[in-house]
């Protein structure tokens, strides 16, 4: 006989959802994760106030080599659906912007509602244990300090994304060694690095934010923009970081909605003496604005046509090329994983290997900057705990 029903391996979002699913549908559950807290990227995320959904979470809202395989899950589970569970638990909430939802609190309260769950379920958590293989022989076998048995197995272990906090590959090994696929993995959400020749000027630009729109191919992302030492940072880059690939250029566009060209012209029209830098500062910070008239001499009136455009492109179509992102050590996200090639979009299980399911960031679903990821951990856990 199994020592158990399930074993979830990775006490993160994912796993500890789909562990009190299963653990209210009456099965012997064991949740393993090699981390002394469960939940540790939920107590850090949204600047210690959890950005636990997206009200208005969709399939457009994340990236996948099949951006279908996400629906199933997330209309079966949806935003509202974890929404009911945080306000039965009286965690007081609101949201800030873009259907984006945080704990009022602090993020611990999340981790604390899972945990009750995991209790009241009859979960069995073992935390500090690290799982050192998984075999099968008819059921899974996991050795973690001794063997476990059981007859399904979650892979909940996250993708590689700051690795400090023990994110590993582990889920990929797990995917290589049964025979499914993977696709490649890369950084997401994560600050841009530039040259050094494209880098110093901007240095002087470090900490200033605006509210712009940042572009990468046809994503476009209307969001703050930060300056930062090493490059750029800020909501808008981090969400089209999602997209840039090596070699590529992102287009930055620092005043949304103005017609910059007409703006100079009316300015030059209406107080031609004035400095380039002085007209741009009505629409920009006033470092920014000084940074985009480097090279220019004479005020607005001495300015050409050809001039005032070429100075509008580049307050809107700042076109840059990044060298690079900050990578797995700052990313909050990890693009690609398991292939959902291989997985049923309704039950996260391994079409050929019945039992065996992926759930959460270490499958090849990443979704947006804003609670998506989360709503994805929640959704697919769900999904999972109710077949496991
Ligand atoms: P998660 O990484 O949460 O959990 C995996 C678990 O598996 C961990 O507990 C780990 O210790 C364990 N594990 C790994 N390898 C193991 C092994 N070999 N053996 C045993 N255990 C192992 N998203 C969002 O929607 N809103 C937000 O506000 C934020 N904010 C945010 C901030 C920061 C700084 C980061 C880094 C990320 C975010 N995110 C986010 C993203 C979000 O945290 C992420 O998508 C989910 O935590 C993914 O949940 P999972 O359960 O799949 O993995």
């Amino acid at each position: 006989m199994s020592d158990w029903d399930v074993i979830v391996i990775g006490a993160g979002a994912a796993g500890m959802f789909a562990a009190i699913e299963a653990g209210r549908r009456g099965r012997r559950v064991l949740l393993i994760d090699h981390a002394k807290a469960p939940g540790e990227k939920i107590r850090i995320s949204g600047g210690g106030r959890c950005n636990f959904t997206n009200i208005h979470a969709g399939p457009g809202n994340f990236l996948s080599a099949n951006p279908r395989f996400a629906v199933s899950a997330l209309k079966r589970f949806t935003a509202r659906d974890f929404l009911a569970r945080v306000e039965a638990h009286g965690i007081a909430w609101h949201e800030k912007t873009l259907g984006q939802l945080f704990c009022d609190g602090s993020a611990r309260e999340i981790v604390t509602m899972l945990t009750g769950g995991l209790a009241e379920a009859g979960v069995t958590l073992r935390l500090g244990t690290p799982v050192e293989a998984v075999g099968r022989d008819g059921d899974f076998v996991v050795q973690a300090g001794g063997a476990q048995r059981a007859q399904s197995l979650v892979i909940a272990t996250g993708g590689k994304s700051i690795p400090k906090m023990g994110a590993t590959g582990f889920g990929y090994d797990i995917a290589r060694q049964f025979g499914l696929g993977l696709v490649e993995t890369r950084p997401g959400l994560v600050p841009l690095t530039f040259a050094e020749q494209e880098l110093a000027p901007m240095k002087a630009l470090a900490g200033v934010s605006v509210q712009g729109v940042a572009a990468s191919g046809k994503a476009r992302f209307e969001e703050a923009v930060l300056f930062t030492h090493r490059g750029l940072s800020g909501p808008a880059i981090l969400q089209v970081s999602s997209f840039w690939r090596e070699g590529g250029e992102i287009t930055l566009s620092l005043a949304p909605g103005h017609d910059v060209f007409a703006e100079l012209k009316a300015q030059k029209a209406a107080a031609g003496r004035q400095a380039p830098q002085t007209a741009l500062a009505r629409l920009l910070p006033k470092a920014l604005a000084q940074h985009l008239v480097a090279g220019l001499t004479g005020n607005l009136a001495d300015l050409s046509d050809k001039r005032l455009r070429t100075l509008a492109e580049a307050v809107n179509a700042w076109r840059l090329r990044p060298v690079g992102s900050e990578g797995y050590r700052t990313a909050e996200v990890t693009l690609g994983g398991v292939d959902t090639a291989g997985l049923d979009s309704r039950t996260l299980a391994a079409r050929a290997v019945p039992g065996l399911h992926f759930i959460g960031e270490v499958v090849d679903v990443t979704g947006w900057l804003g609670g998506y990821n989360f709503q994805w951990a929640w959704s697919s856990g769900w999904a999972a705990g109710q077949v496991a």
